[in-house]
């Protein structure tokens, strides 16, 4: 099936997903309420044919923290070869640590597990363990966010953390054919000085840092984003792509200002988009995409009660949504396990899931060093679009050979 084929796909795409969730009992084989303790990355739920193509689908991930990836295990290990004490006295006392009522909970022990990294070394494990659990769920793009400010007030300088990221990504390439590029984040309730002074230490590693743009994360409420308006329009000026979070907490207002002063290629989270239908409308028209984190919003509790409605809404809108896993180590999965669990949710098939894979490469920059380029986007839309149409073939043949069987 070729590209266009496969986009032709969406013309049915909220009609197939109203229907699907309509009928997600009998599709799914159970509620689509799913707490968190239903939640596992195999995804018992699901029919096999579809995790099947899940895990397959080459996938872009856009929205992920290289510091979220620490996962309990290498933050004591880090620990231990630094010197420093252990942050939790066990993996385990981490893993029961980590339950979140809002985002600034998440943030606290985030920035605190953040204090083991010490050495350039520290930063390269941290980045070839994210790389390498992404490549095993077939990400094979990543723009990964990263926040110097953390880094730099726990005393370490850009020559620290920036050669250990880097040479992670050349190594990602090479071993796992992951192409992969640096988002530096500037921290929404730090001051817009602070960021501009990190703009201006990032300058010797624009080139040779791999990095390619610049975001927003961190505490939300309170700090909209036109606070950063100055330095956002300095980082455009110096050829970087531009994207914040914006909406994961906050009011839509937020992601108006992120489009209108900062002006972002890319909304972060953005989930609150929802709450107003001419944002949702400017946001089809202008196709700027959301990147969307469902683990996330579960764990932080952005949606409380209604979360599996607004996925399901988002899904079936038509903007460009793409899934990613925001802090995987921190919410319980990677790429495999938010598509797992946004499928659950909002009973989605396969043509759904191969239009969010191929969202995942339209919206990715494809700039600098090693990234392929348009070319590469090119041919992973057609790797996506032949595994849907050979997938959705598949499943054509098994119900087929059902309606024999039924028939005999
Ligand atoms: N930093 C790491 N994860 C974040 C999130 N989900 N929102 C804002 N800042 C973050
Ligand atoms: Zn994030």
């Amino acid at each position: 099936m070729s590209v266009i084929a496969l986009l032709n796909l969406d013309v049915h795409f909220s009609a197939a997903l109203r229907l699907s969730k309509g009928v997600a009992k009998g599709l799914h084989g159970g509620d689509v309420t799913l707490g968190e303790g239903a939640l596992t990355s195999s995804a018992p739920h699901l029919p096999a044919s579809l995790r099947r193509f899940i895990e397959v689908v080459p996938k872009a991930e856009l929205h992920v923290h290289v510091e979220g990836a620490l996962e309990p295990e290498l933050m004591l290990a880090l620990a231990a070869r630094n010197g420093l004490p252990p942050p939790y006295p066990s993996v385990e006392a981490a893993r029961a640590a980590y339950h979140f009522t809002d985002l600034q909970s998440f943030l606290d022990l985030y920035y605190f597990g953040c204090s083991v990294l010490r050495t350039q070394l520290d930063f390269y494990d941290l980045a070839m363990s994210y790389f390498r659990r992404a490549a095993a769920d077939r990400v094979v793009h990543a723009e990964v966010f990263f926040d110097p400010q953390t880094h730099l007030a726990n005393g370490l300088d850009w020559s620290v953390f920036m050669p250990g990221l880097a040479r992670a990504a050349e190594d990602a390439a090479v071993e796992l054919g992951l192409s992969a590029a640096y988002i530096m984040c500037f921290r929404k309730e730090m001051s817009a000085a602070s960021a501009n002074d990190t703009l201006s230490g990032a300058l010797p590693w624009l080139g040779r840092g791999r990095i390619i743009g610049v975001g927003l994360d961190s505490s939300e409420l309170g700090n909209p984003p036109a606070k950063f308006a100055q330095v956002f329009e300095r980082a455009g000026r110096l050829g970087l792509q531009r994207v914040a979070h914006a909406g994961e907490e906050g009011p839509p207002e937020y992601v108006w200002e992120a489009l209108r002063v900062l002006h972002v290629r890319r909304v972060d989270h953005g989930v609150h988009s929802l709450e107003d239908a001419a944002l949702m409308a400017a946001l089809n028209a202008s196709r700027v995409p959301l990147t969307v984190c469902p683990l996330s919003n579960l764990k932080l509790k952005v949606y409380e009660g209604q979360l599996e409605k607004r996925l399901t809404q988002l899904v079936g809108s038509g903007l460009v949504i793409t899934v990613n896993s925001d802090d995987a180590a921190y919410f319980g999965g990677y790429a495999v396990a938010n598509y797992n669990y946004l499928a659950q949710v909002t009973g989605m098939g396969v043509t759904q899931v191969a239009r969010l894979a191929a969202n995942s490469f339209e919206a990715s920059f494809f700039v600098g060093p090693g990234s392929g380029g348009e070319a590469r986007r090119t041919a992973l839309l057609g790797q996506v679009a032949a595994l849907a149409a050979r997938a959705l073939e598949e499943e054509e043949k098994q119900e087929t050979a059902e309606k024999r069987r039924w028939r005999r």
